[in-house]
């Protein structure tokens, strides 16, 4: 009688309701959620020769499941005659953590494999971990291309090239390292 009441309250069940919820582990399963991926771009002419204006943008934020941190990240590119040649090479860029957050996420985005790359670091029980995550973007974008009809004036646009993209949403799984 005595034994068998012993073995009930030391069973695993009887711990698991009476002892209190344990941390996540440090490399616990987590996803990213990305609302909204913005990107667009403009390229204008102000005479048949001269690009007045040639600039990409990339913008978004990501909520990490394990402690609900929001990271903003933006990234600039310029300088290209074709839409499509924007983000030519992956360029590691810092994003904006949240207020007091003691993560630290870069991301690069390469235009013509629409590959998004986030890193993020961060320490926990004083080891530093990474996690990384790697989507290819499923952009849906139009171009619109505009040519003054009766361009006379240097200083008036000559012709515009914008692209636009629907908004996009994406979870990410990132894989989790320990650095050390
Ligand atoms: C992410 O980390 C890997 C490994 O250190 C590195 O090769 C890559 O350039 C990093 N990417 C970004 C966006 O920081
Ligand atoms: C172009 O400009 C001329 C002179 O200002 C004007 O007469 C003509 O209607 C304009 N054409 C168009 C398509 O705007």
């Amino acid at each position: 009688m005595h034994s068998t009441a012993l073995l009930f309250f030391t069973s695993p069940l009887a711990l698991a309701l009476t002892l209190p919820p344990r941390a996540e582990p440090c490399d616990a399963a987590r996803q990213w959620t990305i609302p909204n991926v913005d990107y667009s771009s403009q390229i204008t002419y102000s005479t048949p020769a001269h690009m007045a204006t040639s600039r990409a943008s990339i913008e978004f934020t990501y909520t990490s499941s394990t402690n609900s941190e929001t990271s903003s990240c933006t990234g600039y590119s310029t300088g290209q005659q074709d839409s499509g040649a924007f983000f030519a090479f992956p360029n590691p860029t810092g994003c904006t953590e949240a207020p007091g957050s003691a993560t630290v996420s870069t991301f690069s985005y390469t235009g013509p494999t629409k590959n998004l790359n986030i890193n993020e670091t961060f320490t926990c029980e004083g080891n530093t971990y990474l996690a990384a995550a790697s989507t290819q973007l499923a952009l849906q974008c139009k171009e619109t291309v505009y040519n003054n009809p009766n361009w006379t004036t240097p200083g008036d646009i000559y012709s515009a090239k914008t692209v636009a993209c629907e908004p996009l949403s994406v979870i990410l799984t990132p894989h989790i390292f320990k650095l050390g």
